[in-house]
Order: C-alpha cells, then sequence, then structure tokens
C-alpha cells in the first residue's frame, strides 16, 4: 500500500527540517550510527503510531537504518506536519497521515499500519494498541513486543493489563527517568507555552494563568509560565503534588475558584472533565482555554459548543465561542494537545533522549520479547543510565565517578558520628 499524506510538494521543506532536527539529536544520531551495520532489528516489522514530526521522523530513519522495515500513522488528528510525512513518503517509508484527520480517517491510518502485519509496535496513547486487540486480535500472536511513549498511553495499558486482557509485553518508555522527568517537563513546558502564543499572541507576564494537574507536564508549563512573568495558579486532586506547588510559590484553588480570575487556562492532567460547563459559567470575558493532556477531554468541548450562542476561528487555532450573556471564551486547538497542534511540539533535544529510550527498548524486544510475559514493563535501568550519560557527553558535560572507598561507605553502615 503506498503512503498517503497531504502534499508530496511538501517533501523538500519537510527534509530540510528533518536535517535540522538531526543536527539537534546527538543521542539518537550517534545510537544510528552505532547499529547501522550490524542492524540488530533486521526481520523487525515495526509499526508505528506517533505525531508525525520531524523528530519521529529521526527516529523512522533511525529504526531503518538499523534494519527494521516500518509503517508509520500519527497518533492525532491535528499534529502531523504535512512537510514531514510528504518528506518521509519520498524515503519510501510507508506513512499515512495528514493534519486534519476525521475520526474515520485516523483510524483508517492505523488500519493501514496493521495491515504490514507488525511484530514490534510503538505507540504514543495506545490507539493502535487498542485496534490491534480489539478488532485483530489473532495478529497479536505475531507481535513480540512493543513501547508506549506517553502517560496516558501507560495508564490505558496498565489498565489493560489489570484485566489479564494485554496480549504481549510493553515496554513503558514514557516512565524512564530521561524520558518522564525531562520531555514532560522541560518538552511539554517549553512547547505548550510556545503553541499558546502561537495561537494568540498574548502577553505572558501579568496574566493570571492556570494549570490544572502539578505532574511532570503540569510542573514545567508552570515554571515556564512563571518564568515568563505569569501569576501561576495550581488546581489538583492529589495533595502531596498540590503541597509541591503551594511550596514552589503558586497559589493552589479548587478549579471552581480559579475559572472566576483565570486569564489563561492549560489542563496537563490525562483526565477528564477538569474544565466543564460549571467553570465557563464564571469565566471571565476574553479567556483562553488550552488543554496539552493527550486527548481532547480535558476542557469539554462539548459542553462548549451547546453554551456557545456564536463560534467563530478567529485566528488561527484559536475558535472564539460567545455564550449568551455575550463573554467570549477564546479555546485554541479545538482542545487538543496545543504544543503540537498550535506549535511544532517538544524541542528535538529533548525528544532525543525520549526516542533513544525508544530505540534501545526497541532493540531489546526484539531480542527479549519472546521471553517475556504480556505485561507492562520498565525500560531497563541501565538503558536509561545509557541515555543519560550519552546526553550529557555531547553536551560536552562529564561526571564524577566514586572511589572504592567512598562505594564501601555508601553501601555500609559502620561508619557514623
Ligand atoms: N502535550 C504533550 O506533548 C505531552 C507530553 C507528555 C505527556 N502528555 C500527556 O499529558 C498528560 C499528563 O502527563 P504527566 O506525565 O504530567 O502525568 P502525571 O501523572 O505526572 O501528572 C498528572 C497530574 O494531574 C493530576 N490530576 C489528575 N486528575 C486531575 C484533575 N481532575 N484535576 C486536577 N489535577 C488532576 C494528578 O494528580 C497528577 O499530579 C497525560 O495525558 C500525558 O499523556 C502530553
Amino acid at each position: 500500500m503506498p503512503s498517503k499524506v497531504k502534499d508530496a510538494g511538501l517533501a523538500k521543506q519537510g527534509k530540510l527540517r528533518i536535517e535540522w532536527a538531526e543536527s539537534r539529536m546527538p543521542v539518537l544520531m550517534k545510537l544510528r550510527r552505532e547499529h547501522s551495520e550490524s542492524k540488530p532489528l533486521s526481520g523487525m516489522r515495526i509499526g508505528g503510531c506517533l505525531h508525525i514530526t520531524t523528530e519521529t521522523a529521526v527516529l523512522v530513519r533511525t529504526l531503518k537504518a538499523a534494519g527494521a522495515q516500518t509503517s508509520w500513522s500519527g497518533c492525532n488528528p491535528l499534529s502531523t506536519q504535512d512537510d514531514v510525512a510528504a518528506a518521509l513518503a519520498e524515503e519510501d517509508i510507508d506513512i499515512f497521515g495528514w493534519r486534519g484527520l476525521s475520526k474515520q480517517e485516523y483510524y483508517w491510518c492505523i488500519e493501514r499500519v496493521i495491515d504490514m502485519k507488525p511484530n514490534l509496535t510503538l505507540d504514543d496513547g495506545a490507539d493502535l494498541v487498542f485496534t490491534l486487540h480489539e478488532t485483530h486480535a489473532e495478529q497479536t500472536k505475531e507481535v513480540v513486543g512493543g513501547t508506549e511513549e506517553t502517560t496516558t498511553g501507560v495508564h490505558r495499558l496498565r489498565a489493560l493489563a489489570g484485566e489479564g486482557k494485554l496480549r504481549y509485553p510493553i515496554i513503558g518508555v514514557n516512565d524512564a527517568e530521561t524520558k518522564w522527568d525531562f520531555d514532560n517537563v522541560y518538552g511539554t513546558g517549553q512547547s505548550s507555552i510556545d503553541g499558546i502564543i502561537r495561537a494568540t499572541n498574548v502577553l505572558i507576564a501579568g496574566k493570571n494563568l492556570v494549570v490544572g494537574g502539578f505532574g511532570h507536564c503540569g510542573r514545567g508549563i508552570a515554571l515556564r509560565a512563571k518564568g515568563l512573568g505569569a501569576n501561576v495558579i495550581v488546581t489538583e486532586v492529589e495533595p502531596v503534588k498540590a503541597l509541591k506547588a503551594a511550596m514552589e510559590g503558586f497559589r493552589v484553588m479548587p478549579m471552581i475558584e480559579a475559572a472566576k480570575i483565570g486569564d489563561i487556562f492549560i489542563t496537563a492532567t490525562g483526565c477528564k472533565d477538569v474544565i466543564t460547563s460549571k467553570h465557563f459559567n464564571v469565566m471571565k470575558d476574553g479567556a483562553i482555554l488550552s488543554n496539552t493532556g493527550h486527548f481532547n477531554v480535558e476542557v469539554s468541548v462539548s459542553d462548549l459548543e451547546k453554551l456557545a450562542k456564536a463560534k467563530r476561528e478567529i485566528r488561527a487555532n484559536n475558535t472564539e465561542y460567545t455564550v449568551a450573556d455575550g463573554r467570549r471564551l477564546y479555546l485554541l486547538a479545538e482542545g487538543r494537545l496545543v504544543n503540537l497542534a498550535a506549535a511544532e511540539g517538544h524541542p528535538s533535544e529533548v525528544m532525543d533522549m525520549s526516542f533513544a529510550n525508544q530505540f534501545l527498548s526497541l532493540i531489546h524486544l526484539a531480542k527479549e520479547g519472546k521471553s517475556m510475559k504480556p505485561g507492562v514493563y520498565e525500560v531497563p535501568k541501565e538503558l536509561d543510565r545509557k541515555v543519560a550519560r550519552i546526553k550529557l557527553q555531547t553536551m560536552g558535560m562529564n561526571l564524577d565517578e566514586l572511589t572504592p572507598e567512598q562505594t564501601r561507605y555508601v553501601q555500609g553502615y559502620g561508619e557514623g558520628t
């Protein structure tokens, strides 16, 4: 099946942007060089469902250099960069996706990936794995393993495994330290603010900016917004997370209170219905609403649609909803991940680490997957540390090493006061 992309004519621009990303991803490029002769992924058919961005293109090229055959779809209807998809299609990489997919088209693209009968899967949000399990269960016998990129996907897979229904081993790449503590914090932090700015061009300084959820992504966003001069307000459901936010200097309150004073809202919870009609009803005229959690269920778009008397696209990725009393609320990127839909997603430097984890985890599964029981696994610790070590080297930084004496000290109990 040939690729299906929006406009093959965009390939030249896409190639240049991929080349730029490659120049910013030294860890993955080093791994590509190291594995392009031994080809540890020979014989592997990798089905991918992951945002089609420049960084993903660097990963796909690396998988191919290591011997894999790949077939790819995007994992969100609004995140595909059409020039990148065109560039990959021109390189004979099977790719199915374009920006602005309907739900039906979205699953059509995933089905095309399943057509290649993958024996490894790489997912972001678990829609590929769920489609395989729900409608092609017999095909899962051929799959030796998979990886999952994001928090929401790992949650869904753990729930499936908890019911005994997961049919092959999956490594939760999201939970690697060199992924979760960097990509979600610094990547989502910077790129979500970037998305809000591109869609609005508002000044962040002096604004009341409400962050829903103070986990990895929420903390990153709050810190970056604070740096730009926002008065950051955090909403949470976990007391320890709320306390951490308070001690970082942020005000913590329930969303119903924050709704009355917020100028800009961004959700990052992985939960649903964080902002609904009861919140819209008390918001200020001009409030800006956005989400960076995986699915478009955190800001209730259906509630907003019901309340609205009029709706128009006022800027790219910015829809104005006018409610009955005349207040105007602005929803960015249709409530989908604002950083990928209204900006370019995470900077390449941080995806370098996430995708190095993906690459090493897939090689691990190609070797070991057959002997692993179905379940959700962690990235092996030595791979996580390897990624950190190479990243530091590429940043020109070195570490101290414990002396034998220090090792004995930290592992022993003999020396006290
Ligand atoms: N936009 C992106 O590029 C991007 C990148 C990484 C992760 N994600 C997604 O972002 C979401 C969050 O990921 P994370 O790694 O920060 O997860 P996390 O588990 O570290 O943090 C989520 C936080 O939200 C809080 N929370 C849950 N329900 C809430 C509610 N109703 N109201 C307020 N707070 C609530 C939790 O207590 C937790 O502290 C997930 O959907 C993940 O898949 C998006």
